[in-house]
């Protein structure tokens, strides 16, 4: 590859920048874009993904964003040994996407498993030969989650992925895609090889956008030790189906420290002022604010406060949720619609891949 087409990541502060310009476009026009998210099927979702990237997804969705979000079953079977529970857990995601607010009926709506959509799945085989073996062992995610998984035989999958991603991504040739910060590195890569592709093939008429990423604002929700990112496999996570009683619960349990004032403070006190940011996520009050009320009543008066307005806030979404997990028809059909959609999408994408590379019949 020439130095041109470089492999290059931004720094973040150009990320963030870039990211808070589209954020303003997207408000001013919303018909402009095509918003592609999604996760792995590895079980249901937490608070932590409710407040730090869900609520965004529904923002954008409100705003009359089309919106596609890809299940990624097969991304599962990169990092783990025992995969179990996939389909399960796909309907169980779903659940989690419909009671937090993302709505089929609003139109250009689609959530499906891409496991569904073989012209997508097809189109990593000419993105495969866009990148190099040495591009793909420096994606730093990559690296981590091998690290993480405590391994020692890592599949191809799991360097490949990210390559997958830029299929999910590019297959309904969306522009945006709102990601934490760990997934930066594959966006970049789905960028190159959107670029890639384009030089390549398509000189004339370019076949792919360029997909931004669109970080959200909220802050990194910490879970109940106060110590690492909320996370269902770290067991410091408040899970959206759990019920009051297990919410109560849970809470109680959280870390605290030994000072009896309350104070906001995240650098010095960050188990407190996690369970301040939540309360403040909850009731759409300051954390500061709320801090000064409980003043001297200490953890156990904020773990209260914070037991009844998460409980409060969360009583629709899980209402909603009970009623969904009684309705798995509607489950089956929304995912159903959901790979028709992308099929179709992917389908045309995959006819004006071959058109370019000359591979007509
Ligand atoms: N890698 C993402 C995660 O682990 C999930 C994902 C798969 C994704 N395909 C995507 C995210 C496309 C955004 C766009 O959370």
């Amino acid at each position: 590859m020439t130095g041109k087409e470089h492999l290059n990541y931004d720094t973040f502060e150009t990320t963030f920048a870039r990211s808070q310009k589209l954020e303003q476009n997207l408000e001013k026009n919303p018909g402009k874009y095509k918003m592609l998210t999604g996760d792995r099927p590895t079980g249901r979702l937490h608070i932590g993904h409710l407040f730090g990237s869900l609520l965004n997804r529904v923002r954008l969705h409100k705003l009359g964003v089309p919106t596609f979000i890809v299940i990624a079953d097969y991304q599962v079977l990169t990092d783990r040994d025992v995969f179990k529970n996939i389909s399960e857990n796909v309907r169980q995601l779903t659940i989690d996407y419909l009671a937090c607010g993302i709505d089929p009926a609003r139109g250009n709506t689609y959530i499906f498993p891409h496991s569904y959509v073989p012209e997508l799945n097809q189109l990593l085989l000419p993105f495969l030969t866009l990148v190099t073996n040495a591009e793909l062992d420096r994606n730093p995610t990559v690296k981590e989650e091998i690290a993480a998984s405590g391994q020692k035989r890592i599949n191809a999958g799991m360097y490949t992925y990210p390559v997958h991603q830029a299929a999910d991504i590019l297959f309904c040739k969306a522009n945006v895609v709102p990601v934490g910060k760990d997934q930066l590195p594959h966006l970049e890569l789905a960028r190159t090889i959107a670029r890639r592709f384009n030089d390549r093939f398509a000189n004339n008429k370019p076949v792919f956008p360029e997909p931004q990423p669109l970080l959200s604002q909220a802050p990194v929700i910490l879970g109940l030790d106060g110590s690492q990112k909320m996370s269902k496999s770290r067991n410091n996570a408040i899970m959206l189906s759990a019920d009051e009683d297990e919410t109560a619960r849970l809470i109680k349990k959280a870390k605290t420290d030994s000072e009896r004032v309350v104070t906001y403070d995240p650098q010095n006190r960050p188990e407190v002022s996690n369970l301040l940011l939540l309360a403040s996520l909850a009731t759409g009050r300051r954390p500061e604010e709320i801090a000064e009320e409980i003043g001297d009543g200490g953890a156990s008066k904020l773990k209260k406060l914070l037991t009844e307005s998460l409980n409060e806030y969360l009583k629709p979404l899980r209402e909603k949720r009970k009623e969904l997990e009684n309705n798995l028809d509607y489950i089956r059909e929304v995912l159903n619609a959901g790979v028709a959609a992308a099929r179709a999408e992917a389908v045309k994408t995959l006819e004006e891949v071959r058109e370019v590379m000359d591979m007509k019949l």
